[in-house]
């Protein structure tokens, strides 16, 4: 009887602790969303770095990021959020401990969790900085009421299932190694967080998690197979190759890349400063 009682105790604070382990808020740090002319300049240029245009230009209002594009997965059919700062469809009130939850962690200011649909597993990398930056530009921007449709998911895909999925994903993923040259490091940080070239690129297990020991091997869109953009794949690839790409679009066999990518070089790459454009050469080419 007593050993029983044991067992109920210690099962039941297993499952707490296995609870709170899933489900507990992220912690971040309190943060106050900067205003300042300085720091909304340097968030628009990191939504350009970020793709975030790609997905949130508005459907029925394209000058802005009021969403409803609608994106196509395996596990279902995504509308992108609103993400003016319009109170009732948008994310008008948000400070930037809301920011940093949601780029960073996945969770909706409530807790509730978001679809990765929203690439935030990629967007989880990004300091901190960075993130309430974005935040301070993106409320700078006119408010505009729209709400996207309601995602068509199966209907055992709850929100509250991307708890056991975010944990299985940072478990089958550490984090990979620094890279010691400054540029390179720079490229990493563009390609693996903000501009989330993986998301496409990297191949997925069954569940949708990116196995990053294949990372940048080739990817599946609904839409087709994704080429390699590994060190092997890019092997001819010479910097003026791949800073001409970024820019234009243009590969060095004399074709224009279309497809997914297309966007991917309009909203992004195409606007990042020479710099960056050299730093994300000297990450992908780093074994040439
Ligand atoms: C690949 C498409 C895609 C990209 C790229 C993307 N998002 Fe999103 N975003 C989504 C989707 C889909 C949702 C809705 C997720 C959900 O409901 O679970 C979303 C949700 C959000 C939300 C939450 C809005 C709310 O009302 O709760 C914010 C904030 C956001 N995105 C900001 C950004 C920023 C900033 C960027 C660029 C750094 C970005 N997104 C890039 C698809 C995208
Ligand atoms: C939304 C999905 C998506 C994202 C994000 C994405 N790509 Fe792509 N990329 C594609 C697709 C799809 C193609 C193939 C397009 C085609 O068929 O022409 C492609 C092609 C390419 C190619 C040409 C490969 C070849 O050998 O022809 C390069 C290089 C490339 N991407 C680099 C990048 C970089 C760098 C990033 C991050 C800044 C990135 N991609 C982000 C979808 C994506």
């Amino acid at each position: 009887m007593r050993r029983t009682t044991t067992i109920l105790i210690v099962a039941l604070l297993g499952g707490a602790v296995a609870w709170w382990w899933l489900f507990a808020a992220p912690s971040v740090t309190t943060a106050e969303l900067p205003a300042t002319p300085a720091a909304i300049e340097r968030g628009r240029y990191l939504v350009a770095a970020g793709g975030c245009v790609s997905c949130h230009e508005g459907v029925e209002h394209p000058d802005s990021l009021s969403g409803g594009m609608a994106l196509e997965s395996d596990f279902g059919t995504f509308y992108a959020a609103n993400i003016t700062p319009d109170a009732g469809t948008g994310i008008g009130g948000w400070t930037g401990t809301d920011f940093l939850r949601a780029l960073k962690h996945g969770r909706r200011p409530d807790g509730a969790f978001y679809y990765p649909a929203f690439p935030y597993p990629s967007y989880a990398g990004m300091t901190d900085q960075d993130a309430l930056d974005i935040g301070a530009y993106l409320m700078s921007l006119p408010a505009v009421a729209f709400r996207p449709p309601d995602h068509e998911v199966p209907v055992w895909l709850f929100r509250w299932t991307l708890a056991g999925w975010n944990h299985l994903g940072s478990v089958l993923n550490p984090e990979p190694p620094d890279e010691p040259d400054p540029v390179v490091a720079r490229g990493a940080y563009l390609a693996r967080h903000l501009g989330h070239c993986g998301e496409c690129h990297t191949p997925r297990n069954g569940l949708g998690i990116p196995d990053q020991s294949r990372e940048f091997g080739g990817g599946v869109l609904p839409e087709g197979d994704v080429e390699a953009i590994d060190t092997d794949a890019l092997a001819d690839w010479s910097a003026e190759d791949f800073v001409l790409f970024l820019s234009l679009g243009l590969k060095p066999d004399g074709e224009f890349v279309g497809g997914g990518m297309e966007p991917v070089i309009e909203h992004n790459t195409s606007r990042l400063t020479i710099e960056d454009q050299k730093s994300l050469a000297a990450f992908f080419l780093r074994a040439n």
